[in-house]
């Protein structure tokens, strides 16, 4: 088991949440779609009305840099180095009301398997639980084969092929031409 520690993020951590929200990018062949900037990240999660909120894992220091073979290493907190986050916020369904939505969750590889993402999990069942959301909702990548098999043994049930609801977008060259009518 490793040694970690999972807490909400602060503005600090913005550089950290920043690298790890490219990773996961890049595990997903889309490193180049993040726009995001560490100014983003930190006016949207930590002014008058966040946008998101973040966990954060933490291992200590020294467990990281023993691998001579990572090179993200630079960012040191206090002895712990941030190896895995899950940013998440609130929704609203008309049916069954407050969600807890998950909107990525990553951690590291060569601190996968070590139980930290199913501390995440709990973290994020408590949080719902308490916050009286009937759900928690997100989506995952079809080839994604191991973290869907993840979820599914935490319960997750597949709304696309189940239920055949499918995710659209509208982007702001539209949303742009449809408040200029
Ligand atoms: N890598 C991944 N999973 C492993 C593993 C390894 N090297 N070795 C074992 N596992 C198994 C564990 O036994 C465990 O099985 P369980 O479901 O029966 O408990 C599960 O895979 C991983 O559990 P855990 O160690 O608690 O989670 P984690 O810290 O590896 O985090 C993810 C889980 C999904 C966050 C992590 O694998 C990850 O970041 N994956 C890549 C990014 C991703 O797909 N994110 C989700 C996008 S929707």
């Amino acid at each position: 088991m490793a040694n970690f520690i999972l807490r909400l993020a602060e503005p600090k951590d913005v550089s950290d949440i920043l690298r790890l929200i490219k990773e996961l990018a890049k595990f997903e062949e889309m490193e180049e779609k993040v726009m995001l900037t560490e100014k983003d990240l930190l006016e949207d999660g930590f002014g008058d009305h966040p946008f998101y909120h973040c966990l954060v894992a933490e291992v200590q220091k020294e467990q990281s840099t023993d691998d001579k073979k990572r090179s993200l290493t630079k960012t040191h907190h206090q002895g712990y180095n941030v190896i895995g986050f899950a940013m998440y916020y609130f929704t609203y369904d008309p049916w069954i009301g407050k969600l807890l939505y998950l909107e990525d969750f990553f951690v590291m590889q060569e601190f996968r398997g070590l139980g930290i993402g199913s501390r995440v999990m709990k973290m994020l069942s408590e949080t719902a639980v308490k916050t009286r959301c009937s759900s928690m909702h997100f989506i995952v990548a079809e080839n994604n084969k191991d973290s869907i098999e993840f979820y599914k043994r935490r319960g997750a049930a597949d709304l696309s092929s189940e239920e055949g609801w499918r995710l659209f977008k509208i982007d702001k060259e539209w949303l742009l031409k449809i408040s200029a009518k």
